[in-house]
Parts: structure tokens; C-alpha cells; sequence
């Protein structure tokens, strides 16, 4: 038995190993975004004969995927898919998630709303009692950017400029510092609502199905 303690990627690789189980033979898989989503692409590529392809939620998975020779499908064409596997910068036992801090939090979106089950996979790390703590990333119309930004600090959070980065649909994103979200369902709503705002990066609305989390006990499942 080894003494040293698992490192977070160690738990990464894990859980998202630990998905493939929920994978049936000539299924169309949904993929996330991240280094999590990029261990399951790699443990996927095992299984890649069993699978009809993948819809990717971001140009990055996309490349990944056909590295490994897995055919990447259109979401229009793909139709409604039976499962989409992907990571979470913050999730609570509920599971209610923050994602977007890779920026692909509306492709993110659309794919886990097209998807029967929504399997979430996260190192232990990134449980906590509330959301907030991470800053909750916004994707946002250029032109919109300030306006955003002032209705997002009468929300009460401090909204800034991920400086340099430009989302695979063209757009900006505002990382809001200091929320403590109480209302997920409700704030991601609120949110949505203001002129400009592609999508924001809660997952309450429509939450995960299924979260496996990767400890140094092994993983364990949430429904
Ligand atoms: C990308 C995401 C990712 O799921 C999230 O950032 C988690 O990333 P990682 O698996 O690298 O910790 O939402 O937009």
C-alpha cells in the first residue's frame, strides 16, 4: 500500500475513469470541458468501437476526441443524447455546480440540456456547503460588457475581466468574485434575465443527475 497521499489529479483521473461504467455499447456520448473531461476522453478512447461518437462541448474536446479517432458529431445532427460526462469547478451535495472556469460554460450548457443524464464528476476538493466561493464565471456579448458588469455588482458580486480570453463563440467572460449563493436556482435565473448575458455558469436549474466523487476512500456516487 502506498503512504503518499492521492494528488488531486490522481482523483481527477479516477472518477472520471470511473464513468465509463455508466457508458452503454452504441451510445453517443456527451463530453465536457476541462482536465477532468480530458481524462474521460482518454479512458474513452478504450471503449472507442463500442461508442457511435461524441458531441463535444468546446473546440478543445473536440481535438482530443479525434486525436484518439473518436468521430465528433454535431449536436443537431447527434439528436438528444443519452448521457453527457463532465466536470465542475464547485458542487454542493444537492448537485447544484459552478462551471466555466475552462470557458465553455454555454456549449457546457447546451449539451448537458440535451442530455437524458447528466453524469458530473469531481475530486472531493470541490464539494462545498454553498456556491460562491469560486468566482461564478458569466460569458457575455463584448458590447455588453460594462452594462453586465454593473448589474452584476448590484447582485452584490465583484465582477471581473478574465483578461485575454475570447469563448469558442466569440464572446467575453466576467469571473463574480465574492457571492455567497444561497438561491442557485434563482440567481441563475436572475442572471440569465440581464441584456447581454449569453449563460452563467450555475447548474441549478438544471442540475447534475448523477455525481461520482473521487476521494482517497474511492469514488462515490450521488443521485
Ligand atoms: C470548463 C468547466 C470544467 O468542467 C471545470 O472548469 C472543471 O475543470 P477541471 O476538471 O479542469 O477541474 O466547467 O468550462
Amino acid at each position: 500500500m502506498r503512504d503518499e497521499a492521492m494528488t488531486q489529479d490522481e482523483m481527477k483521473k479516477a472518477v472520471a475513469e470511473a464513468a465509463l461504467s455508466k457508458i452503454e455499447d452504441g451510445w453517443v456520448v456527451g463530453v465536457g470541458t476541462g482536465s477532468t473531461a480530458n481524462y474521460f476522453i482518454d479512458a474513452l478512447a478504450g471503449m472507442k468501437n463500442r461508442i457511435d461518437g461524441a458531441v463535444a462541448s468546446s473546440e478543445a474536446s473536440a481535438e482530443r476526441l479525434r486525436k484518439h479517432g473518436i468521430e465528433v458529431l454535431d449536436l443537431n445532427s447527434a439528436g438528444p443524447l443519452p448521457i453527457y460526462v463532465d466536470g465542475a469547478d464547485e458542487a454542493t451535495t444537492h448537485l447544484h455546480l459552478t462551471k466555466g472556469g475552462g470557458g465553455a460554460l454555454t456549449r457546457e450548457k447546451i449539451v448537458a440540456a440535451a442530455s437524458e443524464t447528466f453524469v458530473c464528476v469531481v475530486d472531493d476538493t470541490k464539494i462545498a456547503n454553498y456556491l460562491g466561493n469560486f468566482p461564478l464565471p458569466v460569458e457575455v456579448i463584448p458590447m455588453a460588457r460594462s452594462h453586465v458588469a454593473r448589474a452584476l455588482s448590484n447582485l452584490g458580486g465583484n465582477p471581473e475581466l478574465r483578461e485575454g480570453f475570447v469563448t469558442d463563440n466569440g464572446n467575453v467572460i466576467l469571473d463574480v468574485h465574492n457571492l455567497r449563493i444561497m438561491n442557485p436556482v434563482e440567481l441563475e435565473s436572475e442572471i440569465d434575465h440581464i441584456a447581454g448575458v449569453v449563460t452563467n455558469g450555475l447548474f441549478a436549474r438544471r442540475p447534475a443527475d448523477v455525481m461520482l466523487i473521487g476521494s482517497e476512500k474511492g469514488v462515490r456516487e450521488l443521485h
